[in-house]
């Protein structure tokens, strides 16, 4: 596959003559030089959630001007975009979502035509440009909608503006070509209130300035979705030489703490799969009301802060994020169908980082709580969208939201772990590091990575050993599912049983001893005999209501609402007003509405909801018929 020989001239040649041919679906695997800067021109497929046609005009750079008014809610921006026109074409068109255009002009300032489309749902306005093949820059002059669906503005003492892109919102605040697909240089000015520091999915500064303007720089080409701003009163402080932590100043300690092995992942996760390509790797602490773990934008993972548990017990999610700047970033999947690609391989990544710093017993813990889940979730789909238990998934008129669940994660991991125990450690390792060299800064979909896998690595026999057809355009699990072993998970199975029965006293249980994982096994396995009466008996015992572990805090919350341990209520409600992470909110709320407490799961929604993000209200107002009950 690799071909490093051809010259500079004839690969250009070789991409002009390919870039126009939409049949052609190997020109995804050209091959590069060494230096990856420079974006390609493959033919993209169909994107069912982007209205861009990037096989006519495609963009390759961004210069982005932008003022955020926190008074407002309001970015106004302007976005220069380097376009390529691939097909003669007389007009790019760009997703927007809820954006007002103010106008549109070429590199020289001419006014150009433009149209909004109508609006459709998830999916916004295609903004369509009329261009002529001189055409080489669009200036569009835009100003965001205080609702965009991307943008969360934390009011109060510690103002904080963040952006969620994935999946598809970065069009809420940037007009771009809003699919995996396409891949764009960037830089950037923003200017942000005199106080505050200004963040992106780029090149950053590590201190804040007395202007409150703030340039930015990514010179490797990323597609949308990884597009990401944040502003807030932060400060940086050094893990290793690559490697570093922002935080507000009341956390900064603390998570300077908490993240002092981010650099040893660094090293592990290059051992393994090849040199990181993105130059530094630093985390941003967002306010609690992100409504997720983390997420992977490049140079700068995103990242809850209800990951600082004290004892540095909760970081896998960083080696996730981290495992990112390979699986997704990288190599990324051609469109949200092809989702399992970028999270299956990083969780498969994930673990065997965490393998290599932590050692196996306790990847093994976390591959436990992966498979309940995976388990848990598969019951829960198959009964209303079967086929969603498939790693290839068919999004189109839909949210590609409804794509991330444990399928993509954790089946996606276990289809992974099942290669290598066929295959070898050693044999896998090969192919992983040679798909992410050979692939970097392009995008996979299913279809070429089964052909890839058939290809490179797997035998005939091994490939019906697999059984390809079922684990990926099947449904469910497949019966060669790999098996876990963790004999500190089996403890706390056996003792789940023995003390919900009363044979074993709360005051004998190993908790004190217990790694979190195993405190979350017990917890969130309780089987429904156990009593409010026991809750009380463990919390006295243990304190539980009082954890800073916010894994553990979470289900031992469920399990009291469940089993109507009322003395953990205030601490139910405190939660779900704080923390915004959409993983802990819905089976929360979905708890008290399967126990017939819907009034106090209205009330303190009411309370909670201007604190989430539009990701987390949109699942929330849904679960709750928000509309419906609001008094
Ligand atoms: N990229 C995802 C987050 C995401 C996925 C956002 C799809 C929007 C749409 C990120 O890498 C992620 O998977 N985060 C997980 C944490 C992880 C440890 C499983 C999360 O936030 O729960
Ligand atoms: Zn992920």
């Amino acid at each position: 596959m690799k071909n490093k020989i051809l010259l500079p001239a004839l690969f250009l040649a070789f991409l002009a003559l390919t870039a126009c041919d939409n049949s052609s679906s190997e020109t995804q695997d050209s091959e590069k030089g060494e230096n990856t800067m420079k974006p390609e021109m493959p033919t993209l497929a169909e994107d069912p959630h982007s209205f861009s046609k990037p096989n006519d005009v495609r963009v390759a750079h961004l210069m982005w001007d932008a003022d955020v008014d926190f008074e407002t809610k309001q970015i106004s921006a302007v976005a220069k975009w380097d376009i390529e026109n691939l097909s003669g074409a007389d007009k790019v068109i760009f997703d927007t979502h809820n954006l007002d255009i103010k106008s549109v002009t070429d590199s020289e300032g001419n006014e150009l035509n433009f149209e909004l489309g109508a609006q459709e749902e998830f999916l916004g306005s295609p903004l369509t440009i009329q261009i002529d093949e001189s055409t080489d820059q669009v200036q569009i002059n835009y100003i965001t909608s205080p609702n965009a669906g991307a943008l969360l503005w934390v009011e109060g003492e510690d103002p904080f503006l963040f952006s969620q892109s994935q999946a598809i919102l970065a069009r809420t605040w940037i007009p771009t070509q809003d699919s995996p697909g396409v891949r764009f240089t960037y830089n950037a000015e923003v200017t942000v209130p005199k106080d505050l520091m200004a963040l992106m999915s780029a090149e950053n500064p590590q201190e804040k300035n007395e202007t409150g303007t703030y340039n930015f720089t990514m010179d490797q080409p990323i597609p949308a979705y990884l597009l990401a701003l944040a502003a807030g009163n932060v400060e940086f402080r050094a893990i290793g030489e690559r490697t570093g932590v922002y935080a507000i100043p009341e956390l900064i300690d603390e998570a300077e703490y908490e993240f002092q092995e981010m650099d040893e992942m660094l090293k592990a996760a290059e051992d393994l799969y090849g040199k990181y390509a993105w130059g530094r790797y630093d985390l941003l602490i967002l306010p609690p009301a992100f409504p997720f773990g983390g997420m992977e934008n490049p140079r700068l993972t995103f990242a809850t802060p209800t990951i600082i548990a004290g004892d540095r017990s909760l970081t896998a999610l960083v080696a996730h994020e981290l495992a990112h700047s390979w699986s997704g970033n990288l190599v990324t999947n051609s469109t949200w169908d092809d989702f399992w690609l970028n999270e299956g391989f990083t969780v498969y990544f994930e673990q065997r980082i965490m393998e290599e710093v932590y050692g196996k017993e306790y990847s093994e813990m976390l591959a436990e709580l992966s498979l309940q889940g995976l388990k848990e979730e598969v019951h829960e789909i198959s009964e209303e969208h079967p086929a969603d238990t498939h790693l290839k998934l068919e999004l189109e008129g839909r949210n590609p939201d409804d794509g991330m669940t444990a399928i993509a994660y954790d089946k996606g991991y276990f289809f992974l772990r099942l290669l290598e125990e066929t295959v070898g450690r050693e044999r896998f390792d090969a192919f992983l590091n040679e798909y992410f060299t050979s692939h970097a800064f392009t995008v996979m979909d299913t279809e070429r990575f089964v052909d890839y896998l058939k290809e490179e690595l797997l035998t005939e026999e091994e490939q019906e050993q697999i059984n390809l057809e079922a684990w990926i355009y099947g449904p469910g699990l497949p019966e060669n599912m790999p098996e876990v072993g963790s004999e500190k998970i089996a403890m706390v199975d056996s003792l789940i049983q023995t003390w919900s029965a009363g044979e074993t006293a709360t005051a004998d249980l190993p908790w004190k001893d217990w790694a979190y994982q195993q405190k979350y096994r017990f917890l969130s396995n309780l089987p429904e005999s156990v009593s409010a009466e026991q809750l009380s008996e463990l919390d006295k015992t243990y304190s539980v209501t009082q954890t800073g572990n916010n894994e553990v805090l979470f289900a031992w919350l469920e399990q009291s609402i469940l089993k109507d341990y009322e003395a953990a209520y205030p601490r139910v409600e405190e939660f779900l007003v704080n923390v915004g992470r959409r993983k802990f909110l819905t089976p929360l709320y979905a708890a008290m509405k399967e126990t017939g407490k819907m009034d106090m799961a209205l009330s303190i929604y009411e309370k909670a909801r201007p604190n989430y993000h539009s990701v987390a209200t949109g699942t929330m107002d849904e679960l709750l018929s928000w509309d419906e009950n609001q008094s």
